[in-house]
Order: C-alpha cells, then sequence, then structure tokens
C-alpha cells in the first residue's frame, strides 16, 4: 500500500552534489504543494558545537569522540525528521554522507513509520570535484587555514569517509544518480514509495534559476571580421563590458563561467569587480570553436583561398568541421559537458553567468531552447544583447535582453 508520507537519505562523499540535490527535491516538492523539509547534519553540527569541527581527524572513523559527537548529530536530525512526519510533514531529507552500511541499517530501523528512499550521489571528476572544493573551504570554519591547508584538510576528510564508504546495495529502495550529469545509473524502486515520479523527473532536469549567457564585448578580431584566435577587447568592447558589470551590479553572480580566451575573461572582469563576492572560472568546454587551418582568417579570405570550405560549410554548417578544427556537431560533447559543470558548480545559487562566443553560446543555448539542428548554426548571438533563461521542471522561460 503506498504510504503517503516519504524520508529520503541522501548518500555519498563529501563535495559530490548532495546537498544540492537535496534542496532541488525539497524546491520542486513545495513547488506541488507537498510539505518537504531538510535536515542536514553539517548545519547542525556547526550551530551546536561552538569548537571548529572542520579539522580532518574529527572525521577519522578511528577518533571515539568525534564519532560519537557526529552520532549523536545524526540521531538528533533523525529524531526532528521522524517529529515533523508525525506533525504535518510529508517528506523529511536527511542530508548527510550516510556513507557506512552500519549507518543506514540505523536509519533504517529507527524510521520504519514510513517507506525510506535512499538516493545516493556519485561524481568522479577530479577536476569537478577540486572546483567544489574551493567553494567549500571559502566557508568560515576554514578562515584560519591557508587555501593549501583547507585543501589537504578537506582531502582528508574524504579519505576518512572512503575508508568507511559502502555503496548502495540491498536498500529496498535505492537511486543511484550521477550528479554531474543529472543521469540514473541504477534504480530500484519497492511500490510503496509515493511521489517518486515527481521525484524522477526533478532528479533529471537540469534546473536553472536564471541563467545569464552573454557574448564577449567587441573585439579587434570582430571589427575585421577574422575568426578565431585571442585577441583582446576594444575600446567599445571594455565600454560593453562596463555596461554589463553596471547592469548586474545588483544582482549576486557568485560564480562567472567563461571560456579559456582572453576576450571573454577581460569582458567577466568589470563584473566581478563589481560584485561582493565573485570568482571568474574559465573553463575549456566553453572556447570558441576551432577553426584549425583557418583561425585569424576573414570570412572574405575564406571565401576567396579557401572556397571549399566556404562552400561545403554553406552546404551543412552543423555537420562540416574545419580542416583541423571542429565543427558544430564536434562542439556538442564539450559544451555539454561545460553546461553541466557550471550547473554542478552552481550548486542551489540563484544566478548563473556564462560569458561565451557566437558559436560557442549557441550550442549552449540549443541545450535549452529547442531548434532543429541546421538551424543552431544561425541563432542569433548579438554583442550587444544577453540571453535570460529560466528552466524547472515545469516552467521554461526564455527571453533576449539589452545590457545598454
Ligand atoms: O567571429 C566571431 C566568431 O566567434 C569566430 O571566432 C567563430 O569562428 C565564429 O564567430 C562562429 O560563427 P559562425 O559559425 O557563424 O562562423
Amino acid at each position: 500500500m503506498t504510504d503517503h508520507k516519504l524520508y529520503i537519505v541522501m548518500v555519498g562523499l563529501p563535495v559530490r552534489g548532495k546537498s544540492v540535490t537535496a534542496i532541488k527535491l525539497r524546491d520542486n516538492l513545495r513547488r506541488d504543494s507537498i510539505k518537504a523539509r531538510i535536515f542536514n547534519n553539517g548545519d547542525l553540527r556547526r550551530k551546536m558545537i561552538p569548537n571548529n569541527t572542520s579539522y580532518a581527524e574529527f572525521y577519522d572513523p578511528k577518533n571515539k569522540e568525534s564519532v560519537a559527537i557526529r552520532e549523536k548529530i545524526a540521531m538528533i536530525n533523525l529524531h526532528r525528521a521522524k517529529r515533523y512526519l508525525k506533525k504535518n510533514g510529508t517528506v523529511a531529507i536527511l542530508d548527510a554522507t550516510n556513507a557506512s552500511l552500519e549507518r543506514r541499517e540505523g536509519i533504517e530501523t529507527l524510521l520504519n513509520d514510513h517507506p525510506v528512499l535512499f538516493i545516493e550521489c556519485i561524481n568522479n571528476d577530479q577536476e569537478i570535484v577540486n572546483t567544489s572544493l574551493l567553494r567549500k573551504i571559502s566557508l568560515p570554519e576554514f578562515a584560519h587555514l591557508t587555501r593549501e591547508e583547507s585543501m589537504a584538510s578537506f582531502n582528508q576528510r574524504i579519505s576518512y569517509y572512503e575508508s568507511i564508504y559502502s555503496p548502495l546495495d540491498k536498500e529496498k529502495s535505492r537511486v543511484k544518480l550521477d550528479s554531474l550529469h543529472t543521469k540514473i545509473l541504477e534504480e530500484e524502486i519497492a511500490d510503496e514509495i509515493s511521489f517518486y515520479d515527481q521525484i524522477r523527473d526533478f532528479l533529471v532536469t537540469d534546473t536553472v534559476k536564471n541563467l545569464y549567457i552573454i557574448r564577449h564585448g567587441e573585439t579587434y578580431f570582430n571589427l575585421e571580421n577574422r575568426i578565431g584566435g585571442n585577441s583582446g577587447l576594444t575600446d567599445n568592447g571594455k565600454a560593453q563590458a562596463k555596461a554589463l558589470a553596471k547592469y548586474f551590479a545588483n544582482k549576486d553572480i557568485p560564480l562567472i563561467f567563461t571560456s579559456q580566451r582572453k576576450r571573454t575573461i577581460q569582458t567577466a572582469e568589470p563584473i566581478k569587480e563589481r560584485q561582493k563576492n565573485c570568482t571568474i572560472v574559465p573553463l575549456a568546454e566553453f572556447n570558441e570553436i576551432n577553426s584549425g587551418l583557418c583561425e585569424g582568417m576573414s570570412y572574405e579570405k575564406i571565401r576567396e583561398e579557401m572556397s571549399q570550405v566556404y562552400l561545403a560549410r554553406k552546404r551543412d554548417k552543423y555537420n562540416y568541421a574545419y580542416p583541423e578544427g571542429e565543427g558544430y556537431i564536434s562542439m556538442e560533447e564539450r559544451i555539454e559537458r561545460g553546461i553541466k559543470k557550471a550547473l554542478y558548480l552552481s550548486g542551489p545559487s540563484g544566478n548563473i553567468m556564462i560569458i561565451g562566443h557566437r558559436a560557442a553560446n549557441r550550442m549552449i543555448l540549443s541545450h535549452f531552447l529547442y531548434r532543429r539542428k541546421e538551424d543552431v548554426p544561425y541563432i542569433y548571438v548579438p554583442l550587444d544583447k544577453f540571453y535570460y533563461i529560466s528552466a524547472t521542471q515545469n516552467r521554461k522561460l526564455f527571453q533576449q535582453k539589452r545590457y545598454q
């Protein structure tokens, strides 16, 4: 029989996207008028224990004293979750590593009044893990350590968790989620789990509250109609970047994703300067289409000197790859990876900004809005406007906006 109340228990090593997934589930359930609340062990630890508990040894499974403290915190949250469902709550989400089998058996024994769904978040992309760590170590509890010390300490903490980690296996209702690609790797669901249709959809939906897709400011190459290269911004381009900075000054932009090219980073810099706490994250995935042998050439020159390139591209722009370079089709995989990285690293943050290039932005846009492939290489990507996208499971908004 279906029980209309539910416990969701998150499982996974640190910085694997558990909290982001938990928040996404809670927000979407609430949007569907289902009462949901998160019980987060880390937040409770920081509230309850006045001493700093960020040092690695606190997570050593052999450290009896700290194990007892962490178990106590877990227990408090389990009881709070139980009380919440006893009263008027519908879904209680327990957000913690819940890494060992023993801990999970304890949870199942205690939470015996309603079904339990375990969700394991998996992400083994080391680059993403490292970038997520940077965000973790910016918490006040790491303020007394240098960046290197904080990284080493957090990595040690992860190793301690790895030493007791046991992946989901026998739990009656369980989902293994690739949290970077929002892809379900394995699922086993008992009939009694209510809301699972909704929950599954939330898990695999890329959610972006506010996504700003911006093209870099005008460059010297733009003036000459030349493609590729690594040209800097013109005075006009710098003025465009300043105008963008002014436009976004009163929005909170914690991360700006750019390509690794000078023009996108130069566009991001003035925006960052007007923010309180903002990091520029250059991703190779958002680099402009590599035009191979044609890098640095103007369109006119290509037409005159490499007419076969011009004609082949005209015939099938999406599938054509420049000699020794890329085509739109060969950008698919890396752009997709870049989008996943940007969404993952932004976590539940409301505003995400990507500063890219004409072809790269067309591919990013086509991820969110339906376009026939043959039309993607012609999507209008102006230098003086940006695209705004808001996408959740049940709502999609897409606008072109002027910033000047
Ligand atoms: O001209 C700017 C630019 O970003 C080039 O670097 C790139 O090759 C081109 O736009 C992509 O647009 P299209 O595919 O229409 O040539």
